[in-house]
């Protein structure tokens, strides 16, 4: 077996990382039809590299990232990582970071479900009260998932990033444990 559900929304389930998924990481991680959305364009990312960085980020070693593999529960399909980094357990605060790779598998709901799950277990396993993540301003796709789960923006920097000859906003989103429980009752 090489995924194991942990927790599961949908037509998904979270299962702890892979090591061996490399190959098929490094591929999508060059695909040119979403590499712009996630500022990867400009890095040469390897077999190696990516090889490395999976090895590296299933151990757990980090206490400030946590990562589970999203799994399409229909052939348990690889269909990339969530994570969460910057933990800090004292402010309990952490940042979001979500891609699902295969460009085919877009639009099909498996975001707002893997986000779903995954702030079920951040906000009441783990007690944090305040996830955020930043999104460029022309990923309108990854926009309209994040407001299905009710992340709001609560802060623009204009003109930061240099992307296809225009240079665009970066948005920073947030939720609060007490806003998504507002929205659960
Ligand atoms: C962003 C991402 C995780 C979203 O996951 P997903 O499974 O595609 O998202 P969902 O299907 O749950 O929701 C997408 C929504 O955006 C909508 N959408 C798609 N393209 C859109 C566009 N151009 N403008 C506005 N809305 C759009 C969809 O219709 C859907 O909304 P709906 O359910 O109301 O119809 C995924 O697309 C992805 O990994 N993209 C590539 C990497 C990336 O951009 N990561 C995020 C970095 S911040």
């Amino acid at each position: 077996m090489k995924y194991f559900s942990k927790i599961t929304r949908g037509n998904i389930y979270l299962s702890p990382l892979n090591a061996e998924d490399y190959e098929i990481l490094t591929k999508w991680l060059n695909d040119d039809r979403i590499s712009d959305w996630v500022n990867n364009t400009k890095a040469i990312l390897s077999l190696t590299s990516e090889k490395a960085f999976l090895e590296n980020i299933s151990r757990n070693e980090d206490s400030t990232i946590k990562a589970l593999a999203i799994i399409k529960k229909e052939g348990d399909k690889f269909l990339w990582i969530v994570d969460l980094s910057r933990i800090n357990y004292i402010d309990q605060i952490a940042t979001l970071w979500i891609s699902i790779w295969e460009f085919e598998e877009h639009n099909k709901w498996y975001g707002t479900d893997a986000i779903n799950a995954i702030l079920l277990y951040w906000f009441h396993t783990l007690n944090l009260r305040n996830i955020d993540l930043h999104v460029y301003s022309f990923n309108e796709n990854a926009i309209r998932c994040y407001q299905k789960v009710w992340f709001k923006e609560y802060w623009r920097r204009k003109e930061t990033h240099y992307c296809n000859w225009k240079f665009r906003d970066e948005i920073y989103m947030d939720i609060t444990k007490t806003e998504r429980e507002e929205k659960n009752n």
